[in-house]
């Protein structure tokens, strides 16, 4: 039976539509979708102005994205959907090594570096030395993982931020364990920086009365075989916005130890061992 479209029938009449051979996951997800945005335009009776403020803002958000810049999961990073669709998708055993979000500024290939190297290349920061294993729920070491990291420099800005100012690769660098699954490798003491907050997700922050701002953190992609990818960091315990990250991907069990070494060229020493699940 057709049904035109009323207020009170919105979803279904418009998920009647569906075609009867569009991919059924296809099909789950957008009805799924559509009956959510109605009862989101119902419940908070969404005004004319406000539907034309939201379109306008997605046209906005569109429009900045590049090659370079990618907006949109900037908005999903900040209203805090990142972080929701990787914990659906990465529910780990107790003891294993959490997921947070990836973020935009992973570059495949970094250089692979002997265990122990620098990989800060500017000379800025405070020097620290990340070490650790990567072993499995058992407690045994993973050999041949690779342990991918990358971090902000001292100003708080990532390589790929300020090229021809920052050297390539500026803390950057991979590192594949040996038969003790141990990493080692001197960078800094990561400090907080605002994530890209000049575009219209900055401004949406900016009128929600929120700051740009994540803590200190180190990134790392571990991934080995027969294991389930790790896409994780470890962060600064003693941070200001720890408790405000902007992209919401904070965990506790992420927060490691930094350790000042008194005397020593390496200022700083932060002990970290990843747990993978099996694949
Ligand atoms: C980052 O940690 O690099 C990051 C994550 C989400 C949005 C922006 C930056
Ligand atoms: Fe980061």
């Amino acid at each position: 039976m057709m049904h035109y479209f009323t207020e009170e029938r919105s979803v279904e009449t418009v998920n009647a539509r569906m075609g009867k051979d569009s991919d059924p996951r296809l099909a789950e997800v957008m009805a799924c979708l559509v009956k959510h945005l109605h009862a989101f335009a119902k419940e908070c009776h969404l005004t004319q102005a406000e539907w034309e403020i939201g379109i306008d803002f997605l046209t906005r958000t569109g429009q900045i994205c590049s090659g370079e810049r990618q907006e949109f999961i900037l908005l999903s990073d900040v209203l805090g959907f990142s972080m929701l669709v990787d914990a659906i998708n990465n529910r780990r055993p107790e003891g294993a090594t959490e997921n947070t979000v990836f973020g935009p500024f992973h570059v495949e290939d970094a250089p692979i570096r002997t265990m122990g190297e620098n990989i800060s290349l500017d000379g800025k920061g405070e020097p620290c030395l990340f070490e650790g294993k990567v072993i499995d729920l058992h407690g045994n070491p993973v050999e041949g993982a690779c342990v991918d990291v990358w971090s902000d420099n001292a100003d708080g800005f990532y390589d790929v931020q300020q090229p021809g100012i920052q050297p390539k690769w500026n803390n950057r660098g991979r590192f594949f364990t040996g038969k003790d699954g141990a990493y080692a490798f001197r960078g800094i003491k990561p400090t907080s920086y605002p994530i890209p907050d000049d575009g219209p997700v900055g401004k949406m922050l900016a009128k929600l009365g929120r700051h740009p701002y994540r803590p200190a953190h180190m990134h790392f992609l571990v991934t080995a075989p027969g294991f389930q990818r790790l896409v994780t960091h470890t962060f600064v315990g003693d941070d200001t916005y720890l408790d405000s990250d902007a992209v919401f991907g904070v965990k506790k069990t992420l927060i490691a130890p930094f350790e000042r070494l008194e005397g020593a060229e390496t200022l700083w020493r932060s002990p970290f061992d990843f747990v993978l699940t099996p694949a």
